[in-house]
């Protein structure tokens, strides 16, 4: 089959390295500064082991152009950040109507639909990725945890691309409910993500603090919340068992629960930080938090459930990243955070 990578950052260099490595035709699209460096450097995927991948002459696309004026393929990955989609969208309009199959591995649960809208229905098929990788540098990354990928079962792309991605060692599972995969998918991403950009923090300090622990589990509890109200059930994801993580957190009383997610969180990251904090503290000026806990706060409106510890992260974290409050009103003091959730109405 023939791939279109859409985003070479660490999931895009992470699926199309090992799709190129096990003998698929992909093709990169890039932004031009990226495309440059891929021509010049190559790409490069340090898996779990310690063994680098390499594609020292890739098929490499500057734009959507590029990619799409003399080229078909059967599936498109798009791994990009949430908050990079709209203006990728917009790129590609010209060729909406011969734009392949959209294969949608970001995290969050909105994306598919707004995917959907702009290229039509039958044309998105849901994934998510539960395997952690870094990127280093331009086409550069290393697998942290080699977990796997989830894909929505109910779409004529699902089972040749699962065979394609397990032909190439990646381990992927089909769903039959996609929506419940990828709320699944969100409850693990919500867990010590947000308050650890807020605090510039690591989770493991995050978890051995019993109100901040106590936090997290609010946040959690209101995601599983809205997912009961939407009749979504949680699914254990490849490499991850989230329905034992929601059975924990429905049920246990808090002063097992602390333990128990500190070393979750602990193992479970290996030694990366959350992404809003890369993300805040590297400086991109942009994170995901509106996809993830903002989603919560959506749902959570329009069921009637309330998300006030979501919304708090949410708007806390978007304010920083706008430069609308001081990164040192939150640095290393909980009490800030606690407060402020207190505050709420
Ligand atoms: N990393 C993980 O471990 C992981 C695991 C599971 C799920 N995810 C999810 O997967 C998604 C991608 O995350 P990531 O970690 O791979 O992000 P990333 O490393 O930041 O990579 C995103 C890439 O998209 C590129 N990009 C932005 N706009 C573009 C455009 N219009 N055309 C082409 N490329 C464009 C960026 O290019 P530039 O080089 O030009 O900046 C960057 O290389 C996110 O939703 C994330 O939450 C990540």
């Amino acid at each position: 089959m023939r791939y279109l990578i859409i985003g070479a950052g660490a999931i895009g260099t992470y699926l199309g390295v090992n799709l190129a490595h096990a003998g698929q035709e992909v093709t990169f699209l890039a932004r031009p500064a990226t495309a440059a460096h891929l021509r010049a450097h190559g790409l490069s995927l340090t898996t779990a082991e310690g063994e680098v991948r390499r594609i020292a002459a890739p098929q490499v696309a500057a734009s959507p152009a590029e990619a799409l004026e003399n080229s078909r393929y059967d599936a498109a990955l798009l791994a990009l950040k949430t908050y990079h989609t709209p203006a990728f969208l917009e790129s590609i309009a010209p060729w909406r109507a011969q734009f392949p199959p959209v294969v949608c591995l970001q995290n969050g649960v909105e994306a598919e639909a707004v995917l959907a809208a702009f290229l039509g229905e039958g044309q998105v098929l849901a994934g998510t990725v539960t395997t952690a990788v870094a990127r280093r540098a331009a086409g550069q990354a290393t697998v942290e945890r080699p977990r796997g990928v989830g894909l929505t079962a109910n779409h004529p792309l699902a089972e040749p691309l699962a065979a394609a991605l397990q032909a190439a060692g990646v381990a992927t599972r089909l769903y039959p409910n996609g929506a419940a995969m990828k709320w699944s998918k969100l409850l693990t991403n919500l867990l010590g993500n947000a308050t650890s950009a807020i605090l510039d923090m690591p989770p493991a300090e995050i978890f051995a603090h019993p109100d901040l622990a106590h936090l997290e589990t609010a946040q959690l509890r209101e995601a599983l919340a809205v997912m009961a109200a939407l009749g979504l059930p949680v699914v254990d994801l490849p490499g991850v068992s989230v329905r034992r993580l929601a059975w924990a957190i429905r049920w246990l009383p808090q002063l097992l629960l602390q333990p128990l997610l500190q070393k979750a969180v602990g193992s479970g990251r290996g030694g990366k930080m959350p992404s809003f904090h890369i993300d805040l503290h590297g400086g991109r000026g942009q994170t995901e938090v509106d996809a993830l806990n903002g989603a919560v706060v959506r749902y959570g409106k329009r069921l009637g459930i309330p998300t006030p510890v979501n919304r708090t992260l949410t708007e806390t974290l978007q304010a920083l990243t706008q430069g609308e409050l001081a990164l040192e009103a939150f640095r290393h003091k909980p009490e800030a955070l606690l407060r402020r959730v207190a505050a709420q109405p």
